[in-house]
């Protein structure tokens, strides 16, 4: 249309076609390969042409990604950082390129905030609020002590920082709980597995809650006090987050009492935000993505819509 190209001029009136590195954390959960799926469609959906980099949940491999980005003259980066701090230059890096850095998921801890257009993504800190909130309801009862055992995410990520952060905010208002043991299982099923196993051995009997900072290490995790003869979700609490299928399964199976949601599907929204930006927009620094909370006995009912 002749009319708005004349007033808006080429940049405005058409969405160009913008070639995007996405340097992902890796595919450590059922989570990070849906936000994976979510993103890599989203940007060819919208005719773009993407360049996938997989760190493997290792910061040195996303800064060569991110120089490879460079070099490559891509039009925009989309980051989602492995840990929270030690990007500083690779983000500087970028931005003296003129390549826009969008984060999605995790943010950096970098005090320059001019190194990346937007962040957006969940509020980490809020999830383990409403993790700590459900159990002191849930335990409302109880007179304590109460044993918390706590699978922690990746060291550094922050996820783990701020959903550890959240969560004691809300349990030490209450002298009751107590973490006992507090460990990385580094978000997979796997570790979380083998180090529930060793808080079961020094502390067995005594654990009445597992607040694991993702689902895939708690399903690990249920494994293990399944092989040590407990029950889950009676003997011990049983408290992840994330929402993924897997959860949804083992609370309809009763092993698992609640899952605090972290939505990954948000690639479109963020595909919309690199096109506006690209519009000549201003966006806001923060914008988050919405969620929620669901129970054992809603799992049964949900599990067939979900879609991640
Ligand atoms: O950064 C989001 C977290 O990373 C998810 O909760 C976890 O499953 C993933 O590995």
């Amino acid at each position: 249309d002749t009319d708005s190209e004349s007033e808006e001029g080429e940049q405005g009136s058409e969405s160009e076609q913008l070639v995007i590195g996405f340097s992902q954390v890796g595919a450590e959960s059922e989570w990070r390969t849906a936000n994976t799926k979510s993103i890599q469609n989203a940007i060819t959906d919208a005719g773009h042409e993407l360049k996938f980099s997989d760190a493997q949940q290792k910061q040195e491999n996303q800064i060569k990604a991110i120089r490879s980005f460079i070099t490559q003259k891509v039009d925009a980066i989309v980051f989602s950082p492995v840990v929270e701090t030690g990007f500083e230059t690779v983000l500087q890096e970028a931005k003296d390129a003129d390549i826009p850095v969008f984060l999605a998921d995790r943010s950096v801890d970098v005090e320059d905030d001019s190194l990346w257009v937007t962040f957006l993504g969940s509020d980490f800190v809020e999830e383990g609020r409403k993790a700590g909130n459900w159990l002191v309801e849930e335990l409302a009862e109880e007179e304590g002590p109460v044993n918390i055992v706590e699978l922690q995410g990746t060291v550094g990520s922050a996820p783990a920082i701020d959903r550890k952060e959240g969560f004691e905010e809300i349990i030490n208002q209450e002298d009751k709980f107590e973490i006992i043991k507090s460990q990385t299982g580094d978000f997979t099923r796997a570790k979380g597995k083998e180090v529930m196993e060793a808080f079961l051995k020094s502390d067995g009997e005594n654990i009445d809650v597992l607040y694991a900072h993702n689902d895939d290490m708690a399903i690990g995790a249920i494994q293990a006090i399944e092989e040590f003869g407990l029950i889950p979700a009676e003997d011990i609490t049983i408290i992840g987050v994330d929402a993924v299928k897997g959860a949804f399964e083992a609370m309809a199976d009763g092993k698992m009492n609640v899952t605090i949601e972290c939505n990954p599907l948000f690639g479109p929204q963020l595909v919309d935000l690199i096109e506006q930006h690209f519009e000549g927009e201003s966006l806001d620094k923060r914008i988050a993505v919405e969620e929620s909370m669901y129970t054992m006995d809603q799992a049964e009912e949900l599990l067939p819509t979900r879609e991640y």
